[in-house]
């Protein structure tokens, strides 16, 4: 399909999304949220994608929703559509994703973030849920996530006063695994996007789902779906290479199956 909003390429094993509206600093508009949600279940059919990359332009991921275009919208209208219910389908890719963050990660920019499994904040990256300055309060689950991520009093002070949190704070809170100058932000997250798409595709699937698991489960499930999983892994021919090139002193050759 044509994007207009996004650019999308694929390298190697590796899908990149890269948000491309600079003119709106990447405001999340209902085209780039098709888009974007478009392409990210396009990769996640396709077995020859290992692992997926979103990132922005060097000043913005994504500076929100598109205010402008919500601006005129009813409570009927976004109750009868569920507005922003389209973002869960993003949420719910099951192949590893990436966020790459330079510069205004704010509202649903933030939340974005979030919704990707690994968060790698260039030392430009901000971080902010400022809805309550529009008079609304964060619809993607910003509420959630960044709670869960950083703890209530972080994520209350965020939400209720708007205040944004920069890179160094965001990676002591947390919510970024990492940070990285700027100039090397892509460079980085695509080394980390291969890291993880030359592993076994269904094992790297089942981890990302025990991860999750711990988000919403309590411990005595989540330890039993995570022994579940783990027993599953001998069913592939994956776990059998990973073992035997382990004993044999040889790089293993997974087959994704
Ligand atoms: C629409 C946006 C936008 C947004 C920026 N722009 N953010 N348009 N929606 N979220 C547009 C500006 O209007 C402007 O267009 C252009 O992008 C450049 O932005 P400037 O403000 O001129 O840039 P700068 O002075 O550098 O300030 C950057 C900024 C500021 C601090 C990021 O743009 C800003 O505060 N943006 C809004 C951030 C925000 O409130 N996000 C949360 C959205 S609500 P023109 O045409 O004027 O040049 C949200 C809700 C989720 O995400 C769920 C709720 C239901």
């Amino acid at each position: 399909p044509k994007f207009e909003t996004i650019a999308v390429e694929t390298r190697g094993r590796v899908g990149v999304i890269t948000l491309d509206r600079p003119k709106a600093l990447n405001a999340l508009n209902s085209q780039l949220m098709i888009e974007v949600v478009a392409a990210a279940v396009a990769f996640d059919r396709d077995p020859a994608v290992g692992a997926i990359v979103v990132t922005g332009s060097e000043k913005a991921f994504a500076a929100g929703a598109d205010i402008k275009e919500m601006q005129s919208k009813t409570y009927m209208e976004v109750y009868t559509q569920d507005f922003f219910s389209e973002w869960d389908a993003f949420a719910a890719v099951r192949t590893p994703t990436i966020a790459a963050v330079a510069g205004y990660a704010l509202g649903g920019g933030c939340e974005l973030a979030m919704m990707c499994d690994i968060l790698i904040a260039a030392d430009t990256a901000q971080f902010g849920q400022p809805e309550i300055a529009l008079g609304v309060i964060p619809g993607i689950g910003g509420s959630q996530r960044l709670t869960r991520a950083v703890g209530k009093a972080k994520a209350m002070e965020m939400c209720l006063t708007g205040r944004k949190m920069g890179a160094e704070e965001a990676e002591r809170a947390g919510l970024v695994s990492r940070i990285v100058p700027a100039a090397d932000l892509l460079a980085d997250a695509l080394e980390t996007a291969e890291t993880i798409a030359a592993k076994s595709l269904p094992i790297a699937v089942m981890a990302k789902e025990a991860v999750n698991r711990a988000f919403e489960s309590t411990l005595a499930e989540g330890v039993r779906f995570e022994r579940r999983l783990f027993h599953s892994t001998f069913a592939t021919d994956d776990q059998t290479e990973g073992m035997t090139a382990f004993t044999e002193k040889r790089q293993p050759v997974f087959r994704h199956r």
